[in-house]
C-alpha cells in the first residue's frame, strides 16, 4: 500500500518550502523517483526542495520529530541507488541551493551552494583565473553537494586528487536538524576534528551538505589529447605507467576496450578513430601553461608497444578523441539498466584483473556480457555488465569478491550506495563497520539520513 504524508506534515513542509516545492503527485515526482541508470526505482513518500540551509534545517528537523526517514537528493546522477527513495522515504533535492560566493581569485577559493553543478563551479573557476580540480562526465548535472556525498573522483584524480582533497569546509545540517559549519577557508587550520573529510563520502548518512569552501587549481590551458591502441591490456597499463612517470603535466589517462568502442561508435554513429580495430586503448591528456606537444611526443615516441596513435591539439578535436571515452556509459545504458561495478586494483595487478573479470562473469552467468573501462592510473575498472536480471546479484558477487581477494576496493569513486553494502565487509573490518555505526548514532541519534545505503542492515 502506497504510504501518504500526514495532512498536518504536508503543511508544515509548505510553510517552510512553499507550495511549488512540496510534491506529492507520482508525475511531479517522477524525475526524483529513479536513477540516472533505470536500476534503481523508488516511491516517494514526497520530494521537498528547500532553497537554503535555514529551510534544510527546518525540514530536518521536522522529519526527525516524526520519525520519518530523508533522502538527501543533487543531481541524481549517482549510479549506485543511494539517491532515490527505494523505502518510501522522503526525497530532500538540494538542487535550489544553487549559488556561488565568496570568489577570492587571490586565493584560489570560492563557496559553492550544494545544489549547484560540476560544470557552473568550473565556470566560475575559470571566471576568476583558476580551475576547480574535479571534473566527471556527469559534470552539467552532478552537484557539488552530491559529489562531496560521494568523495566523487572523476578524470583528473591523478593530478588533482578526488572530491575531498578539494575540500577546505563544509556547511552541513545533521540529522538532529542543526547546523555545522566551517568556511573560513584557511589553508592550515589544526582545531579539531575534519568534519568535511568526515561527511565526504558519507552518502548521505551522516548530514545533508548544504555548502562548501573549496580550493581551486591554476589553470593548464595548454593541452595535447591522445588515443593510443594496443595489442594487450597490459600493454596500455604499461604504458600508462611510463605516460605518468615521462609526463608530469598528464591530467588524465583513461582505458577502454575494443567492444566498449564499437558499442561507442554504433551507438553515437562516429567513425572508429582508426582504420583497424584494437583490444585495448588508452586516452591521454597532457595540460600545462605551456604547449606540452614536444614533451609529449616525445614520451610517445618512446613507448614501442603503441600499434596506432591519433593526436589532437584543437578544441574539437580533443573533444572528439574523450567522446570515444565519455560516451561509454550512455551506449552501454541503451542495453539495459547494466549492474555497474565501480572497482579500484593494485596498478601491479591491474591488467590481470582486466584479463580475467570477463571469464569470472561469463562462469556465473553465461548470458552476462561484460563492458570495462575507465581511469587507468587510479587502477579504477568499471566493470559494467548487461544480459542480467536487476535483482539478480550474483555477478556483482563474483566481481567484488575476485577484486577484494586481488587487495582491491569494491568501490573506487561512486560509493557503496544500496548496491553494494551486503559486500562491505570485504574491504571493512568488523570494527571500522562498529566505529562507522557509532559514528552514524552521533551525528544521526533517530537514524533518518539515508537509512538504508552504505552501511549493511544489522
Ligand atoms: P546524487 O546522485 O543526487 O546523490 C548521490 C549520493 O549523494 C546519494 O547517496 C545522495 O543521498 C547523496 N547526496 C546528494 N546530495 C547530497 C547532499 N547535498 N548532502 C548529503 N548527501 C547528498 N562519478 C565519479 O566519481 N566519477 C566519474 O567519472 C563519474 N562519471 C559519471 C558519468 C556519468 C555519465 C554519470 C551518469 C555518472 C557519473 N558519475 C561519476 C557518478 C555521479 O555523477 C557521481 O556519483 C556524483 O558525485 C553524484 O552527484 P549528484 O549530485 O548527481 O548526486
Ligand atoms: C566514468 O568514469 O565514466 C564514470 O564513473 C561513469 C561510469 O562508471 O559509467
Ligand atoms: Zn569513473
Amino acid at each position: 500500500m502506497t504510504r501518504t504524508l500526514e495532512p498536518h506534515l504536508v503543511e508544515r513542509f509548505r510553510d517552510v518550502v512553499g507550495g511549488d516545492n512540496v510534491l506529492l503527485e507520482p508525475d511531479a515526482m517522477a524525475s526524483y523517483a529513479i536513477d540516472w541508470t533505470g536500476r534503481f526505482k523508488g516511491e516517494p513518500l514526497a520530494v521537498v526542495r528547500p532553497a537554503d540551509s535555514a529551510q534544510v534545517s527546518a525540514v530536518v528537523a521536522q522529519c526527525k520529530d516524526s520519525g520519518i526517514a530523508i533522502v538527501p537528493q543533487g543531481g541524481n546522477t549517482g549510479l549506485v541507488g543511494g539517491g532515490v527513495a527505494l523505502s518510501g522515504e522522503v526525497v530532500v533535492s538540494l538542487r535550489r541551493l544553487s549559488w556561488i560566493v565568496d570568489v577570492d581569485p587571490k586565493g584560489g577559493q570560492l563557496t559553492v551552494g550544494a545544489g549547484t553543478s560540476i560544470a557552473d563551479v568550473r565556470a566560475a573557476a575559470s571566471l576568476a583565473g583558476w580551475d576547480y580540480g574535479v571534473d566527471l562526465g556527469s559534470r552539467d548535472s552532478a552537484t557539488m553537494g552530491g559529489t562531496i556525498a560521494t568523495n566523487a573522483g572523476g578524470l583528473q584524480v591523478l593530478r588533482h586528487g578526488p572530491t575531498r582533497a578539494q575540500l577546505l569546509g563544509v556547511e552541513a545540517v545533521l540529522g538532529t536538524g542543526s547546523t555545522v559549519a566551517h568556511l573560513g577557508g584557511l589553508l592550515k587550520d589544526n582545531t579539531g576534528y575534519d568534519l568535511g573529510g568526515l561527511l565526504c563520502g558519507s552518502e548521505g548518512t551522516l548530514g545533508v551538505v548544504t555548502a562548501a569552501r573549496v580550493r581551486l587549481v591554476p589553470p593548464a590551458p595548454e593541452r595535447v589529447v591522445a588515443l593510443l591502441a594496443f595489442s594487450t591490456a597490459g600493454a596500455a597499463v604499461d604504458a600508462a605507467l611510463l605516460l605518468r612517470r615521462g609526463l608530469p603535466d598528464v591530467q588524465a589517462l583513461e582505458f577502454f576496450l575494443e567492444a566498449g568502442l564499437a558499442l561507442v561508435c554504433e551507438v553515437t554513429g562516429m567513425r572508429p578513430p582508426f582504420a583497424e580495430f584494437h583490444p585495448a586503448y588508452l586516452l591521454v591528456e597532457v595540460a600545462a601553461q605551456h604547449d606540452p606537444m614536444v614533451a609529449t611526443s616525445e614520451v610517445l615516441e618512446s613507448i614501442d608497444s603503441v600499434s596506432d596513435v591519433a593526436v589532437a591539439v584543437d578544441a574539437q578535436r580533443r573533444a572528439q578523441l574523450w567522446r570515444y571515452r565519455e560516451g561509454h556509459t550512455e551506449a552501454i545504458n541503451t542495453l539495459g539498466a547494466p549492474h555497474k561495478l565501480d572497482v579500484t586494483l593494485p596498478l601491479p595487478v591491474l591488467a590481470d584483473f582486466i584479463d580475467e573479470i570477463p571469464r569470472v562473469v561469463s562462469g556465473a552467468d553465461e548470458r552476462a556480457r561484460t563492458w570495462l573501462f575507465g581511469h587507468a592510473a587510479d587502477g579504477n575498472v568499471h566493470v559494467n555488465i548487461t544480459g542480467v536480471g536487476s535483482d539478480d546479484m550474483t555477478v556483482d558477487d563474483r566481481v567484488l569478491v575476485f577484486a577484494a581477494g586481488l587487495g582491491g576496493s569494491i568501490s573506487a569513486e561512486h560509493g557503496i550506495g544500496v548496491a553494494k553494502r551486503p559486500w562491505l565487509h570485504l574491504n571493512r573490518s568488523v570494527t571500522e563497520i562498529a566505529t562507522f555505526r557509532a559514528l552514524k548514532k552521533a551525528l544521526d541519534p533517530a537514524g533518518i539520513l539515508n537509512p538504508h545505503v552504505l552501511l549493511p542492515p544489522l
